[in-house]
């Protein structure tokens, strides 16, 4: 924290991104004020939090528009210093073009390589555009100073740097990618792949999650885009104007604040054994995320069914508890995920009848702390992704051991894999693979689980969230200072 204070002294900070921090629902009783189920907010919130300034986001999940004022803002003052939330109302027909057709029927499944079919049209183009013009013109609009820090947070918007350096020139634009980027074959199938790259060059920075994805991007660049490109420095000059590539690893706040109000690891399972009423000696595994076909959840339900039907001695001792938020439900690709996904969880409680239901499939949101009394509460944790840019709830479930038990069951497909190397490694591909892991973390004496389980805290611990940042504004300032130097600003 103490960083990102010291870094960029006076410097405004604005934030871009689609997702909301809090979500306002005006109910008979009173506000209800909502977190959203997004990696992006858990870890920019403790950020803009830190740091103060200004969050601009589309006011999705918010249907009370008494909560913001007559410019849509509102002051995020639950802890100082506080930040100031501009919302950008978007309509339906730009909603389903910008977010979920460009956004979400395009670029996620380009990105994430999980064989659906990326859609490509005209008008989700076009409407994605005037979007991205829209939140660079309340960048603008906001900023009180000519050279601001704007963070400008994913997929959804890599038009606005360009847009937004063409009317601010001198400010300071970091771009963070928070999904996989693919390989120059792949991005390629995008018909607007040259305007997608152009526009995220108007970055000062453009980071990734890994140095792989970096390398991927520059290759995209090489391939599409006419410019110059130091490899050895990573930097890629287009019009006059230099822009770094850079790996900086998401992270999670550490210690996460919700952890102070859960009561200590024991307590949470006697919560959780009587919330879903489990036979005592049962073995919990768990699973928490959006309801997305990228995350594995088919897969993984799976391989609980290939352990249980391979080694009979499981059967009632083990039960999975799946929590999956819906997200995007507009989309057949992911309507259809949560059907197949229900259908699959009653078929497998349907094949072993007379025992505790090995399957409990929550589809619904659940606020941080329900999420981390249920982390505390389980045996093993599985994070299944077919691909994921980092992946926080990895992270998560190791920052809420603090009594250094329980045992986390990763994909080697997600960016988390390349730092938590002593969790059980997976191809959520492999259902047999996957279904000895389980046993294996099941099994897993205490002692080797504590050995595990320490090595990743102390990971997380000392990679965390204020690093990430603090390594993205370091740069940031470094750049700032060369270009006054050089005389370039
Ligand atoms: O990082 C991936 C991401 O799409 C974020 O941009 C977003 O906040 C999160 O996942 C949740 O997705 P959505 O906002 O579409 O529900």
């Amino acid at each position: 924290q103490e960083v990102l204070h010291g870094v960029l002294p006076g410097a405004e900070v604005l934030v871009v991104s689609n997702r909301e921090p809090y979500i306002h629902n005006a109910m008979e009783a009173g506000r209800v004020v909502q977190r959203p189920a997004s990696g992006l907010v858990s870890a920019l919130e403790p950020i803009m939090r830190a740091c103060g300034g200004t969050w601009i986001a589309h006011g999705s999940g918010s249907a009370d528009r008494e909560a913001v004022d007559e410019n849509d803002r509102i002051r995020v003052s639950e802890v100082a210093p506080a930040y100031t939330l501009r919302r950008i109302w978007i309509s339906e027909e730009e909603q389903d073009g910008y977010y979920y057709g460009f956004a979400n029927e395009g670029l996620w499944p380009l990105c994430h390589i999980v064989f659906v079919r990326p859609t490509f049209r005209l008008t989700d183009w076009q409407m994605y555009r005037q979007i991205n013009q829209r939140f660079a013109d309340a960048v603008v609009a906001e900023a009180h100073t000519e050279d601001p820090v704007v963070l400008v947070q994913d997929y959804h918007f890599a038009l606005a740097p360009r847009m937004i350096r063409e009317r601010l020139p001198k400010a300071t634009i970091i771009t963070f990618w928070h999904i996989p980027w693919p390989n120059a074959e792949t991005f390629g199938i995008c018909p607007w792949r040259a305007e997608i790259i152009e526009g995220m060059l108007g970055s000062t920075i453009v980071g990734f999650h890994t140095q792989f994805h970096c390398n991927n991007f520059i290759e995209g660049v090489d391939r599409f885009v006419e410019s110059r490109i130091d490899r050895e420095v990573q930097t890629v000059s287009l019009g006059g104007h230099e822009t770094r590539v850079r790996a900086y690893p998401i992270s999670i706040e550490w210690p996460p604040s919700e952890l102070e109000k859960l009561p200590p690891p024991a307590h949470c399972r006697s919560d959780v054994v009587a919330q879903f009423g489990l036979a005592e000696g049962t073995r919990l595994i768990v699973g928490v995320e959006r309801f997305d076909y990228t995350k594995g959840i088919l897969d993984r339900m799976r391989a609980v069914d290939a352990l249980l039907s391979r080694n009979l001695a499981w059967r009632d001792r083990l039960v999975f508890v799946q929590v999956a938020a819906p997200t995007r439900s507009k989309l057949s690709s992911y309507s259809k995920l949560q059907a197949e996904a229900e259908e699959l969880a009653a078929e497998i409680n349907g094949s072993y009848p007379g025992r505790q239901p090995v399957i409990h499939l929550i589809a619904r949101h659940y606020e941080p702390a329900e999420v981390f009394r249920l982390f505390r509460a389980a045996n093993a944790c599985v994070v299944s992704s077919l691909h994921d840019g980092m992946n926080l709830v990895a992270k998560e479930f190791v920052s809420s051991r603090e009594d250094n038990a329980g045992v986390l069951i990763l994909s080697s497909f997600t960016g988390a894999s390349r730092e938590l190397s002593e969790a059980l490694i997976v191809n959520p591909y492999d259902t047999e693979e996957m279904a000895s892991a389980i046993e294996l973390a099941l099994t897993m004496p205490i002692q080797e689980q504590a050995e595990r389980m320490k090595l990743m805290r102390q990971q997380v611990k000392e990679h965390n969230v204020y690093r990430w940042a603090g390594a993205m504004l370091v740069d940031a300032a470094r750049s700032r200072t060369r270009e006054r130097v050089l005389g370039l600003a």
